[in-house]
Order: C-alpha cells, then sequence, then structure tokens
C-alpha cells in the first residue's frame, strides 16, 4: 500500500472544502490523511464536520489581533501539527494571515484555495469583487502560501463563468463547486510527488 500524505486543515468557516478533500479520501481519489484540523473560530462549521467524522477537531484562540494570530497562538498550531505528524498544511477559508513562525515552521509546505482566478481579486470576498468589476470569467486558485496574501506559486485552477442573473451568493456556490474538485486534485498531485515547488508538474 502507497504512503499516505498527512494534512492538517486550517479553516474558519463552514468546511466545504474540508468535507470535499475528506471525501475523495474516503473514495479512495485521493492518497493522504487527515491527521487534524484546527479553527480560529470556536463554532467554526469546519470543526463540526471533522467531529462528526471522528477526526480530531481543535479551536485555538487566536488573541487580540483581527487579521492574524498572535504568536503564542501560532505557536501553539505548529506544535499541534507537529505532534500530528503533519507533512502539509492546507488552508481551506482559514481568514488569518500566517506569519513568520508559522510559515518558518512549515515552509513550502502549505497550500491555500482562492476563490479567484489569481492574481486577480486577491484579498476578501474576490467573487463579489469579480462581479463588481464585471469579468466575464473568474474562478478559483490552488497555491502555495508565502508571506505575500494569495500571491504564492500556483498549483491548479478553474474557470468559472459570470452570468448575467448572477448574485453573488449565486456566483460563489458555482465557483465552490469548483474548488471541491481541484482542492483534492492538487492535493494528490503533491501526495504523487509530482509537483515542482514552483507549482508546476514536473
Ligand atoms: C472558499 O471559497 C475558499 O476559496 C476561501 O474561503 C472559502 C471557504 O469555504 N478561501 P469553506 O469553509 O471551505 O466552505
Amino acid at each position: 500500500m502507497s504512503c499516505k500524505l498527512k494534512i492538517g486543515i486550517l479553516g474558519s468557516g463552514k468546511g466545504s472544502n474540508f468535507l470535499a478533500i475528506q471525501n475523495a479520501i474516503e473514495q479512495g481519489k485521493l492518497s493522504a490523511e487527515v491527521r487534524v484540523v484546527l479553527s480560529d473560530v470556536e463554532n467554526a462549521g469546519i470543526l463540526d464536520y471533522a467531529r462528526r467524522k471522528g477526526l480530531n477537531a481543535v479551536f485555538v484562540p487566536p488573541g487580540k489581533f483581527r487579521t492574524k494570530l498572535e504568536p503564542a497562538a501560532e505557536q501553539k498550531c505548529v506544535e499541534i501539527l507537529r505532534e500530528a505528524g503533519v507533512e502539509l498544511v492546507v488552508l481551506a477559508g482559514f481568514m488569518r494571515m500566517l506569519k513568520s513562525i508559522f510559515l518558518d515552521a512549515f515552509d513550502g509546505r502549505v497550500v491555500n484555495i482562492h476563490p479567484s482566478l489569481l492574481p486577480a481579486f486577491a484579498g476578501l470576498e474576490a467573487w463579489k469583487q469579480a462581479l463588481d468589476y464585471g469579468v466575464h470569467y473568474t474562478g478559483c486558485t490552488v497555491h502555495y502560501v508565502t508571506r505575500e496574501m494569495d500571491a504564492g506559486p500556483i498549483i491548479a485552477q478553474a474557470v468559472v463563468p459570470v452570468l448575467p442573473e448572477d448574485t453573488p451568493e449565486k456566483l460563489h456556490a458555482r465557483i465552490q463547486a469548483e474548488e471541491h474538485l481541484i482542492y483534492p486534485q492538487a492535493i494528490q498531485w503533491i501526495a504523487e510527488g509530482k509537483l515542482t515547488m514552483s507549482g508546476r508538474r514536473g
């Protein structure tokens, strides 16, 4: 049997990407194992989903900042992930920027999914930015995480049309359906050792 990639997932929200990843694992499409799920939001849906799947799910109090973790909270996350033997950190709707303590500990081993075709529409509510701008196509991007927000090497993208009758909610739902396909696929490429650190398939 091939060795499974040990992943840790961080999320702040409802957890649909976590669920897509866990389902892909259960269906044998993704050769990975979720060792732990962490959240900076105590009542986040992602923690509920993880517990219902019988996984280790931990709330880490984020501290006093709104957009990042306090250093002690970053250190706590690193310790939990290390203890769990995590090889790849998967951000799935994690709403705080990760800083040096975390990124030094998991250098080049953190991935994220963003709801736009990066480098367009980095930042918050990217689907709303796309709608407001008037683009005809947007999508989603899986990328490595670097110190700059939504800017690391791109691993996978999917294109989604913007339809005339779209609302932000409808467009986000269409983007999320694609996220649930490309995120497990991108992690599988990493599990297979098929990626270079530039994000290109070798
Ligand atoms: C996704 O749209 C993802 O692109 C963004 O945050 C959202 C998380 O959704 N980074 P969910 O919690 O996985 O449902």
